[in-house]
Order: C-alpha cells, then sequence, then structure tokens
C-alpha cells in the first residue's frame, strides 16, 4: 500500500489530439485520496477525454499518469483499464437491461470467488440504498435509481477512483438535485476518491471539494469552490464560474482603476494600464438617480430576490441582484455603486459575440 499521502490520481502534462484537434493539451491535475473533484468547462473543451485516459480507454499522446502513486501511463507504460482499478460511471449509465441489479452491480466482481460475489454486491445496493430492488430489471427503475445501480456497480470492486461522466445530465431538473445529494452521501459514506466531469458550475460548486476549470484542452484553475469564486485566475474562469459583467477601465494606482461607474477599488494590484472589470451581481447597488450613470432595461423577479438589468450610456449592460422590493421600474434612471473591491484582468473587454469560446476545432 502506498504512503497515505500519494495521491489517488497524478496526471501530468497530459495531451490527446485527434487529428488536427488538440483535444487535451496539457493537463496537470492531482486528485487527493478521499476527496470529489470536479472537471468543469465548455462543451469540448475535453473534459470526457481526460477520463478516459484516465480510465484506460483511450492512450495519451504524451504525459503521465499515476492513480495510487502506481505509472499507468507514460512513454513506456500503458496499463490496460481492466489493471487500474479505476470504476466509471457513464452518462447513459450502461447497465444491462437482461440482467437483474443484483447481477449488473456483481458483473465485475471477477476477481472474487462466486460464492462472494452477491454478497459483496447485496452490501454495496444497501450502501445506496436499493438493497430492496436488487432483483428488479434496470428497465423498471426511476431515471435516478438506475444511477444509483451504475454507482454501485463502480463501487463494488472497491476501486482507487471512481470517475463519472455527467452523471446527472440524465435526469430532470427536479431530481438533479436530490440525486446529487444521493450521489455525494454515498461517495462519502465509501471514503471513496471520485473525479466527475460536469459543464454546470452550480452541480460543480455545490458538490466537488476541488473544481478544475477547463477551456481548449487546458486546465485554467484547480481550487476549492470558494477561491474559484472569489479569486479567479484568469478572466475566463471569472467569466464561467458565476454570474459577471464586463466594463472596461482604466488603471488610476496600484489598488484603484476608472470604468464607467466611476472609480473602483480593485481585489489584487492592477496589471495592465487597460484592464477588464468583472463584477458579480450580488456586488452591485442601485439607487435612483436622475443623473446616475444608466437607465433599468429589465427586471426579472423571483421572489427571494430580483435580477436588475441596467444600460449604461454608452450601452454596456450590468446586472444587479437585489432583495425582493421591487423598488425601482422600468426606464428610471440609477445610480450604480459596487460594494468590495472587483476583480480587474489584463486587456480591454471582448464579449462572447467577438470571441467564441475556444475548444470546439482549434489547430
Ligand atoms: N474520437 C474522437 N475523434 C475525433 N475528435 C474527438 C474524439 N473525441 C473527442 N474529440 C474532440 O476532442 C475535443 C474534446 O472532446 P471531449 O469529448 O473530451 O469534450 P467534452 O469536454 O467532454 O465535451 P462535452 O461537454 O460536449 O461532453 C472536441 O473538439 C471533440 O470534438
Ligand atoms: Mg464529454
Amino acid at each position: 500500500m502506498a504512503d497515505p499521502d500519494t495521491p489517488a490520481l497524478r496526471c501530468t502534462g497530459l495531451v490527446r489530439r485527434f487529428g488536427a484537434t488538440t483535444a487535451v493539451d496539457g493537463v496537470d491535475l492531482t486528485v487527493p485520496r478521499g476527496s470529489l473533484t470536479a472537471l468543469l468547462g465548455p462543451s469540448g473543451c475535453g473534459k470526457t477525454t481526460v477520463l478516459r485516459m484516465v480510465a484506460g480507454l483511450l492512450t495519451p499522446d504524451a504525459g503521465v499518469i499515476e492513480i495510487d502513486g502506481r505509472v499507468v501511463n507514460d512513454a513506456h507504460v500503458a496499463t490496460p483499464p481492466e489493471e487500474r482499478n479505476v470504476g466509471m460511471v457513464f452518462q447513459d449509465y450502461a447497465l444491462f437491461p437482461h440482467l437483474s441489479v443484483v447481477r449488473n452491480v456483481a458483473y465485475g466482481l471477477t476477481h472474487l470467488p462466486r460464492s462472494q460475489r452477491l454478497r459483496r454486491a447485496t452490501e454495496v445496493l444497501d450502501l445506496v440504498g436499493l438493497a430492496e430492488l436488487a432483483d428488479r430489471f434496470p428497465t423498471a427503475m426511476s431515471g435516478g435509481q438506475q444511477q444509483r445501480v451504475a454507482l454501485a456497480r463502480a463501487l463494488a470492486p472497491e476501486p482507487d477512483l471512481v470517475l463519472l461522466d455527467e452523471p446527472f445530465s440524465n435526469l430532470d431538473a427536479s431530481l438533479r438535485a436530490e440525486v446529487r445529494e444521493e450521489v455525494r452521501a454515498i461517495l462519502h459514506a465509501a471514503d471513496q476518491t471520485a473525479v466527475f466531469v460536469t459543464h454546470d458550475q452550480e452541480e460543480a460548486l455545490s458538490l466537488a471539494d476541488r473544481v478544475a476549470v477547463m477551456q481548449g484542452g487546458r486546465i485554467h484553475q484547480l481550487a476549492d469552490p470558494q477561491t474559484l469564486y472569489t479569486d479567479p485566475a484568469t478572466r475566463f474562469v471569472a467569466e464561467f464560474v458565476g454570474e459577471a459583467d464586463l466594463l472596461p477601465g482604466r488603471r488610476a494606482g496600484t489598488y484603484l482603476v476608472d470604468s464607467p461607474i466611476g472609480r473602483l477599488a480593485t481585489a489584487r494590484p492592477v496589471e495592465a494600464d487597460d484592464v477588464t472589470v468583472v463584477l458579480r451581481p450580488e456586488s452591485l447597488t442601485l439607487r435612483r438617480q436622475s443623473d446616475g450613470h444608466g437607465v433599468v432595461t429589465g427586471i426579472s423577479y423571483f421572489g427571494h430576490d430580483q435580477l436588475v438589468q441596467v444600460a449604461l450610456d454608452d450601452g454596456l449592460l450590468l446586472r444587479a441582484r437585489r432583495g425582493p422590493r421591487l423598488d425601482l421600474r422600468r426606464a428610471e434612471r440609477v445610480h450604480v455603486a459596487v460594494n468590495g473591491p472587483v476583480l480587474t484582468f489584463p486587456g480591454t473587454p471582448t464579449w462572447p459575440e467577438e470571441a467564441p469560446l475556444a475548444g470546439t476545432t482549434h489547430a
């Protein structure tokens, strides 16, 4: 058994190309034992490709993969999937429809004597709360139940690592939040190290201990959810994680920037003369004022709060999150104030229409 500080997974300099597309472009990823890590990023950024390489279903073009301190991929080694001790849960669950639930779970337990397979399968079904449904067939189960069977099947061989690719995407919104919590509790109860892939930032932030934000085959930042949100390493992370609006800014001091809504304090030293200011809706305060910065152009009311859209005089749009009281109306002029320091990134802002996200195809 390896040193307890040895990470469950360590990827170093992982690269994978498909023709002219570099799907994974130098990924470094360390997953501590017993933790839940999310790979978060837009469609096509390389998340599934990373998981498939870790599982051994795809060979890297370069880089090293270590599972529990053992090299399973480098220039000389390529351990086959069945010898990696990794469990995988696929998006479509991939259950065998002609096998009962307990037999689905027992299926991969070939290392155990036959007599022990059913016992272990029953034990894991108990862990996922499905002991009573052991003799059902998967087709006679709800999506959430099938999800738990797939998870039980992955956990049964006591893998060093479980990989889950978009595990909640087949569930409807009302069920998703519930199943997420169940899955987290099950992984935690089993003290299981896991990596899951998602393009849903809320899912990543609410479930994972650590989140790796990917774009265009690279990891922008690997951090705990709060650090990602409050101290994003790149503008992409700032925009992809949470809601953000952008304004152009001009350096006015080490921690000061001039913007269309006035001079603002910055959280970090301003890195360039021209910067992009990132504003979170919850950090803005609006006040009715005849010579204010802009005009209210829309209000989305949610009950517990509301999102008020303001068009500044140069056409730029900001969103402010406010409490439930509807005291502003469309077309009213407002003053915009920012609570607390803002984030800035070098360079003038570009908006998605001008700068499509990389990753779909890039040379
Ligand atoms: N077998 C393949 N052949 C050719 N291109 C591939 C193959 N698999 C993936 N790609 C390309 O590699 C890139 C990354 O794909 P990948 O499936 O890893 O993305 P993803 O982040 O999982 O996206 P999604 O959220 O849509 O599942 C994409 O541009 C994709 O088209
Ligand atoms: Mg994918």
